[in-house]
């Protein structure tokens, strides 16, 4: 059932405020102040290094996470996608945790490196959409994401409940080893408890997110830049338009665009920038100002400061409700996935089944 839309893919998109609302109070306490994680207590300040490992979306919201840990809990963290951890072989260090994210927990590459795992990590953790699959079975603890099924391809509300989840998982972590000081803390856990209403606004903004996207179906190639934790989003933003739209795209560190990919720049390029106005806004807007020297097209996605500040002379913007800076990637996964989904409607694509993929990966 769809639900009145067109595809599961818009449904799961619209569901978002709804299915992060039901995640975030499963997670907090009933006055919304502390963070409860089922399973047996997780001693997080045991352990020395986290390794994280997933394949697709599920691995860009691993790579999302780190930022977290490392930045909120000061946790070395470390973020492979399974099918090359699994036949590396890295070694396991003493203290280490193993966290597996996975929509269908049955992923043949995440399920055979959890297993590599086993015996070797002190604990293994799995955040997954399905409770009773194979990666939450053989987890010490599963952390559910609460998403609901999931039937479009593309995945979208399982990755930013998986965001959602990982987050609070961070959190926790934080408090635990005493690396963020109580006021913040609280006011995380209250931005994070209205982030659904964000979201919702977020969507409100659809039809202009759709006019940008009839023009970005234009394009042969496509670049998306983040810096920072909206970095992976960019990622994130690139998979999501290929995978239904048959576009090219390629997502870059904004950094690293002088290292390269700049070459690929001209008129018929769009460079999609999400880049909400944080601390790293202004470097980004220079890294803007290098597209625009080239005649590259930039789409800017931002919130009214930013935009105000770094609008001029772009293609188009799309704006943003503005969000306290670390929950800016759950957020701006708005944008990324219906820029993606009008993009393959322009293109007449099947939205709900891309070619050549499938719902569950469980061959290698
Ligand atoms: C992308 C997508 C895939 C999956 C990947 C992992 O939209 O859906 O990249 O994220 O195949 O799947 P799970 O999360 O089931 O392990």
């Amino acid at each position: 059932d769809k639900g009145g839309h067109k595809h599961f893919m818009a449904k799961e998109i619209a569901e978002q405020p709804t299915v992060l609302g039901e995640a975030i109070r499963n997670y907090l306490s009933s006055d919304g102040t502390a963070i409860s994680l089922p399973g047996d207590a997780l001693d997080f300040t045991k352990i020395n290094r986290l390794t994280m490992v997933a394949c697709g979306t599920a691995f860009y919201a691993c790579l999302t996470a780190k930022y977290w840990f490392e930045q909120l809990a000061n946790m070395p963290v470390e973020v492979d996608v399974a099918s090359e951890f699994r036949y590396r072989e890295p070694p396991v260090t003493e203290g280490t945790v193993a966290l597996f994210v996975s929509q269908s927990g049955e992923t043949a590459d995440t399920l055979a490196a959890l297993r590599y795992c086993e015996g070797k990590a002190d604990k293994i953790l799995s955040v997954v959409n399905v409770p009773e699959s194979s990666i939450a079975r053989e987890s010490d603890i599963a952390f559910p994401i609460l998403a609901g099924t999931e039937i479009g391809v593309a995945s979208t509300k399982a990755f930013t409940c998986q965001l959602t989840v990982l987050l609070l998982l961070a959190l926790e972590a934080a408090k635990q080893r005493g690396t963020l000081d109580d006021a913040r803390f609280a006011e995380l856990l209250k931005n994070l408890s209205a982030l659904p209403g964000l979201v919702n606004i977020a969507l409100d903004g659809e039809p202009q997110m759709a006019a940008a996207a009839r023009k970005l179906a234009e394009a042969r190639d496509i670049l998306f830049l983040g810096r920072g934790v909206m970095y992976p989003l960019a990622l994130e933003g690139a998979l999501k338009l290929k995978e239904i739209s048959y576009i090219h795209a390629e997502a870059y560190a904004s950094g690293e665009l002088k290292h390269g990919p700049i070459a690929l720049i001209d008129k018929h390029v769009p460079v999609v920038v999400l880049a909400p106005r944080d601390s790293l806004f202004d470097k980004t807007v220079s890294n803007m100002q290098e597209v625009m020297a080239r005649a590259g097209k930039v789409l800017l996605v931002s919130d009214r400061a930013g935009l105000d500040e770094g609008g001029d002379g772009t293609w188009l913007t799309l704006q943003m409700p503005s969000v306290d800076p670390v929950l800016s990637p759950i957020l701006y996964a708005v944008p990324a996935q219906l820029l993606a989904y009008h993009t393959a409607i322009a293109k007449g694509t099947d939205v709900d089944q891309p070619r050549n993929l499938a719902k569950s990966v469980t061959v290698e």
